[in-house]
């Protein structure tokens, strides 16, 4: 295969980002081999850390610990100034910027900011941030259709699980009328966890050590983080356009061991479920902590495990399953996605 060398921008260097870099180093010989995929990384930015630019690659080590020099004043800036340092690479189509920034839910930003800016620049983008996909996937994926690049965010929703792949490579001539699942796995870490009588604070303690937690622990319990995969997930199955702000959202808070023995008792289980339905010509976007029976599917999946059920007329209802859930998982995903790119490079996709 003909070779495609990235130059990949980092804008967020946390959890996630750091193990994208191991799934990359891990598979390199395959990538090559299979993909002619070869990626090293030009630019890196965190707010705390600043900025480091070097168009002849910088070394893996820096990546990982201390300062990088330059102050962060902005990441649009910071594209703008990576994406200049390369500009045969912007020219070919070779340039990524690998978007690792936190989700902020009053409005999907700066994520959504730094998206358009890379593709405004000529960068193809691959995130693991919710934000553009349940803020602005129409926008996004329209201004990345007339630059001519991709806008990749399979990360976002069930980590490494190609749902995004899934519906869009998958199921031709399908029309998915709504969904429901267990998309966040802190939230059904816990559940399960205080079932077996585990405390609430014991149960998402864990889920913390882990890095599996959103940095802000509300983002999970309170349901945003949820409602956020819903709205990105209605808005790509569903052409819904809506944002994480119209979902009907109740969180876990409230929910007490007691409630979940109850539950059991009554041969249920209490799980955060996201649901849509198209109704006329919108989308009607839910989570909620709901009873469901225990021979529901979704009732079955333990700690981290994730589910979607996606209703369709062609096929009827088909379930996806992350039966194994973890940070790994999440930067195969962004590795997944530039793979995607450089298919699209080798095949001419515009
Ligand atoms: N962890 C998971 O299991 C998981 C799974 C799927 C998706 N995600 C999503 O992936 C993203 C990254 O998660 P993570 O676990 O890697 O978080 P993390 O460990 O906290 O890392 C976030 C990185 O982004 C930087 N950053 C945050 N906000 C920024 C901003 N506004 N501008 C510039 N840099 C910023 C942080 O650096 P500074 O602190 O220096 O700003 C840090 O380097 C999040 O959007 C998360 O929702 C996470």
């Amino acid at each position: 295969v003909t070779a495609v060398r990235f130059d990949l921008a980092l804008l967020g260097v946390g959890h996630v980002a750091r193990t994208f870099l191991q799934q990359l180093v891990r598979h390199r010989a395959r990538l090559q081999s299979e993909y002619g995929i070869e990626a090293r990384v030009v630019a890196a930015a965190t707010r705390r850390r600043g900025v480091a630019i070097d168009p002849n690659g910088i070394d893996p080590g820096r990546l990982l610990s201390g300062a990088f020099g330059a102050p962060y004043s902005d990441g649009v800036r910071f594209i703008a100034e990576a994406a200049d340092a390369v500009p045969s690479s912007v020219r070919e189509g070779r340039f990524v910027l690998v978007e690792t920034s936190l989700l902020t839910i009053a409005d999907g930003g700066p994520a959504v900011d730094h998206v358009r800016a890379a593709l405004m620049a000529g960068a193809h983008v691959i995130t693991a941030n919710k934000g553009p996909a349940a803020f602005a996937y129409r926008e996004l994926a329209e201004l990345a259709a007339r630059a001519g690049r991709r806008f990749l965010f399979e990360a976002a929703v069930m980590d490494g699980i190609p749902i995004f792949n899934l519906a869009r490579e998958t199921l031709p001539a399908v029309t998915v009328n709504g969904f429901r699942g267990v998309v966040n796995s802190t939230t059904n870490y816990m559940l399960t966890d205080m079932e077996r009588g585990r405390t609430f604070d014991e149960a998402l303690a864990d889920m913390q050590r882990l890095g599996i937690a959103e940095a802000d622990p509300s983002l999970d319990v309170d349901g945003w983080d949820a409602a956020a995969k819903a709205a990105a997930l209605a808005n790509v199955l569903l052409d819904a356009r809506i944002t994480p702000h119209d979902v009907d959202r109740r969180g876990i808070r409230d929910i007490s061991t007691d409630d979940l023995r109850a539950a059991i008792a009554d041969g249920q289980r209490v799980r955060l479920i996201a649901s849509a339905r198209r109704v006329g010509d919108r989308a009607v976007v839910r989570v909620s902590p709901d009873r469901i029976a225990e021979r529901d599917l979704l009732a079955r999946l333990d700690g981290m495990q994730n589910a979607l059920v996606l209703q369709t007329d062609i096929l009827g209802d088909l379930a996806i399953a992350e039966l194994s859930a973890g940070l790994g998982q999440t930067g195969y995903a962004l590795v997944s996605d530039l793979v995607a790119v450089a298919r699209s490079i080798r095949g001419g996709r515009r």
